[in-house]
């Protein structure tokens, strides 16, 4: 039979000791002595391999699995991001500038969830319990049977949640907030924060829980926390928007059980968040079809197409250096459309201001709004306002040529649903056009910009 044998290991330092000992001599570390059990005579060979850890079966990857299954909310929009809801025994985080609107979406989550039976736990550190009820009552969600409470100790909160039946849903408002007893520096540091989203995520896994954590994050994600956590958890999302205007974006960012492309739209109204289920509807309400410097750029947010207007506005400039200012764009896009109409298309545009605004507050990332953003300054430079039932989209490039873009039947589909009756863009494949659209297909930008300024020019003969 094998002797069991034991020796003294440092946990700091790794060195053996001969016997117990306070004070470890290789690294003088106290209390860092620890007697384990070492395998040694008979067998130590193959069994020495085993002995530091359990073995684990390994599998193939083809193989039954279950899948995952989840908690949706009923709120269109939000079960959209997340895949159709959340998933059981995961940890989501809700990231977003504060005052956004987080705190109000993850109520109204809740709300919803506990008004299908199903249990949800609302535990917020940030505000105290009367306020998150005025809050409750004022969006019409009073009568909720949700189980809520005001504590940031996430040793409290473990055990609190581990009492009674585990809940279906457990919100976490916010991650900031918290703070555990096992390590001593302040609440809001980024050891702080990660250690409370780890208990957390573990609780999450073990218990069957869905876990949200609600984190605050600046623009540059300077503020410590929800960067950290990012890598923790199952699902990022991002509540974005601008507090001057009243629509708000959910966007996936990381998701291990679904798509990232999904965005929700809400709007920010006196009765709480409500879903926009036809966000083009929302961006082009109260449109300035007849003006000069208009453009309407069929989009894609994800998966979702979305049309919203481009205004530009050129203007003789007094100074050296003319004024560019861009809102929702890329400034330094905007500046290789002007050299290409400036040097491929002779245009001259340079020695004017320039300002682009996306209309509605939304910020555009596509490329494929450079033919919508060129048409827009054109139509503005030359005071030919550009047929309002016309929808753009296409990149250009460096050479002057217009580029096909991705998803363009559902852009153009899109644009049909909502009354446009023409589209302008790079040359179509084959399984586009079928919509009824009148299209529009230029391969070079000049083209394009020769048509727009001979209408001007035909309405200053008129
Ligand atoms: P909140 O959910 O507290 O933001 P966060 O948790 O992301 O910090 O929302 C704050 C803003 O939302 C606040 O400025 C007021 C506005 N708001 C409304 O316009 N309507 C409403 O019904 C509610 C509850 C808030
Ligand atoms: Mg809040």
């Amino acid at each position: 039979m094998a002797r069991t044998k034991t020796s003294y290991v440092c946990q700091s330092c790794r060195a053996v000791a001969p016997r117990w000992q306070g004070r470890c001599e290789a690294c003088g570390e106290w209390n860092t002595i620890v007697e384990e059990i070492v395998d040694s005579g008979v067998g130590a060979g193959p069994k020495a391999a085993t002995a530091s850890g359990r073995a684990i079966q390994l599998v193939p990857l083809a193989g039954e699995t279950e899948s995952a299954a989840r908690v949706e909310t009923g709120l269109g929009e939000l079960d959209r991001v997340t895949g159709g809801g959340f998933v059981i025994g995961s940890a989501v985080l809700v990231g977003g500038d504060p005052g956004i609107g987080k705190s109000t979406l993850l109520l109204q989550a809740a709300a919803a969830l506990a008004d299908r039976g199903q249990r949800v736990v609302y535990i917020s550190g940030e505000e105290a319990v009367a306020q998150v009820r005025l809050r409750a009552q004022r969006l019409g969600l009073g009568g909720s049977a949700v189980s809520l409470a005001s504590e940031t100790n996430v040793e409290i909160i473990l055990s609190t949640l581990q009492q009674g039946p585990t809940p279906h849903l457990v919100i976490i408002d916010s991650i900031q907030t918290l703070w555990t007893d096992r390590v001593d520096s302040a609440p809001g540091t980024v050891t702080q924060v990660r250690t409370s989203a780890q208990a957390l995520t573990r609780f999450a896994k073990k218990s069957g829980a869905a876990v949200v954590l609600v984190g605050h994050v600046t623009k540059d994600g300077q503020i410590a926390g929800p960067r950290v956590v990012e890598h923790m958890v199952d699902a990022v999302l991002y509540f974005e928007g601008d507090s001057s205007h009243t629509f708000r974006i959910l966007r996936g960012v990381k998701n291990r059980y679904g798509a990232t492309d999904e965005i929700g739209v809400f709007e920010m109204t006196a009765l709480g968040l409500q879903e926009v289920s036809n966000p083009s509807a929302l961006f082009l309400d109260q449109r300035d079809e007849g003006a000069a410097g208009s453009a309407v750029f069929a989009g894609m947010e994800g998966t979702r197409p979305v049309l919203c207007e481009i205004q530009a506005l050129v203007a003789p400039s007094p100074l050296g250096t003319p004024r560019r200012a861009v809102v929702g764009w890329d400034a330094a896009r905007l500046s290789m459309v002007l050299a290409v109409l400036e040097s491929r298309c002779g245009v001259r545009i340079g020695a004017n201001d320039i300002y682009l605004n996306v209309a509605g507050g939304l910020k555009i990332a596509e490329p494929a709004a450079d033919l919508a953003v060129a048409a827009a300054l054109i139509s503005s430079l030359s005071g030919a306002p550009l047929p309002p039932d016309t929808v753009y989209f296409g990149e250009i490039s460096l050479a002057g040529g217009v580029r096909p873009v991705v998803h363009a039947a559902l852009r153009l589909r899109e644009a049909q649903k909502l009354g446009f009756k023409a589209a302008v863009t790079g040359r179509l494949g084959a399984g586009d056009k079928a919509s009824g659209l009148r299209i529009g297909e230029y391969t070079e930008l000049a083209e394009l910009i020769g048509r727009i300024a001979a209408r001007g020019q035909r309405a200053a003969a008129e």
